[in-house]
């Protein structure tokens, strides 16, 4: 029996979902990868895993889902602007000649948490396909191990002042997913942009060349045009990388426990996580002066833990030694 943990992957690849997938791959039972149309299409997300997988060696062993196309209340959002067209520009790569399995996502998901114990799941796209989920099922909240998510931030958001990309496209889903009653991992992207890969990772990829780093490569030297900035080094985060990294191995994070929910109408900030950081929630000011001397959980215990601190060598040793371990 493997002693590696249970997750399933829902995502939306993306170049950093990509790699994502590869370090999920190597180091944890994959039961499977169920897609959300975000990044790009829910067509071309799901064909963009599948040809990852196929990369990996990996696409007969794990199976492809696919899930919802938009999310559930408005229009799908997607990001061209940096992952390209199909949603996964720069590496060339054959068609895949694996399809999706014949289960739909959600159904995936349900099934699949309630056979079994302690599964954790990783979302590293919007979360409708898992807040579907929990609305057909709701006792997986109980079942699964813990629901860790690329997505939101104890900070500032990157696709609205407010907003990260992914709980912005479907605040109704990821608002949802933070208040079902399971602990929650929010790899934010405070964190996130602590992993920032740049040239010299690039050609340490480059150096290692196998198989999957030299996808790795292309798909940083894609990546890391997507966002230049005027006088500083081209960079690209690999946001969902540090939350697959964060279940592998969970001394790479520094966390804080805090209460998280999602902003569902503000003007300005819909699609914020606000994030309890000083535990104030029920509590009452006027009557709790000690509150801030105590910063203890006077009021609601905390619902999630906030990704605050990354070790970015120790990810990218890593990240390093699976790519050499892939051929
Ligand atoms: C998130 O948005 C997507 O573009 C990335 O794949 C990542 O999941 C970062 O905000
Ligand atoms: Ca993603």
């Amino acid at each position: 029996m493997s002693t590696k943990k249970k997750v399933i992957l829902d995502c939306d690849p993306g170049h950093d979902d990509a790699f994502g997938i590869m370090l999920a791959v190597q180091h944890l039972d994959v039961l499977g990868i169920t897609t959300i149309g975000g990044n790009c299409t829910l067509e071309n997300v799901t064909r963009n895993a599948i040809k990852t997988l196929e990369v990996l060696g990996k696409a007969d062993e794990i199976g492809v889902y696919a899930g919802h196309s938009c999310p559930m209340a408005v229009p799908l959002v997607t990001a061209p602007n940096f992952h390209g067209e199909t949603g996964l520009d720069g590496p060339v790569l054959p068609e895949p000649t694996h399809t999706a399995r014949e289960q739909h996502a959600v159904d995936f998901i349900v099934d699949t948490v309630m056979a079994n114990d302690d599964v954790t799941i990783i979302a590293t796209g919007p979360l409708t396909n898992v807040a579907a989920a929990l609305n057909r099922e709701p006792r997986i909240a109980e079942r699964v191990s813990e629901i860790c998510v690329m997505g939101g931030s104890v900070t500032f958001g990157n696709w609205t002042p407010a907003a990260e990309f992914n709980i912005f496209v479907d605040p109704e889903a990821a608002y949802r997913v933070f208040n079902c009653g399971a602990h929650v991992k929010m790899t934010g992207i405070n964190l996130t942009r602590q992993c920032c890969i740049g040239i010299e990772h690039m050609e340490e990829f480059r150096k290692i060349g196998t198989k999957a780093a030299n996808f790795a490569a292309d798909l940083t030297d894609f990546f890391i045009q997507q966002d230049i900035k005027e006088g500083e080094p081209p960079i690209a985060c690999m946001h969902d990388a540090c939350a697959v990294a964060w279940i592998i191995d969970p001394s790479l994070i520094v966390a804080a426990p805090m209460h998280i929910d999602v902003e569902l109408n503000g003007a300005l900030t819909r699609g914020m996580t606000v994030c309890d950081y000083r535990h104030l929630r029920g509590v009452d000011p006027k009557v709790d002066i000690e509150r801030d001397a105590q910063m203890s959980y006077r009021g609601e215990e905390p619902n999630a833990e906030g990704a605050l601190e990354l070790d970015f060598p120790g990810f990218m040793e890593l990240l390093y030694s699976t790519l050499k371990n892939y051929d």
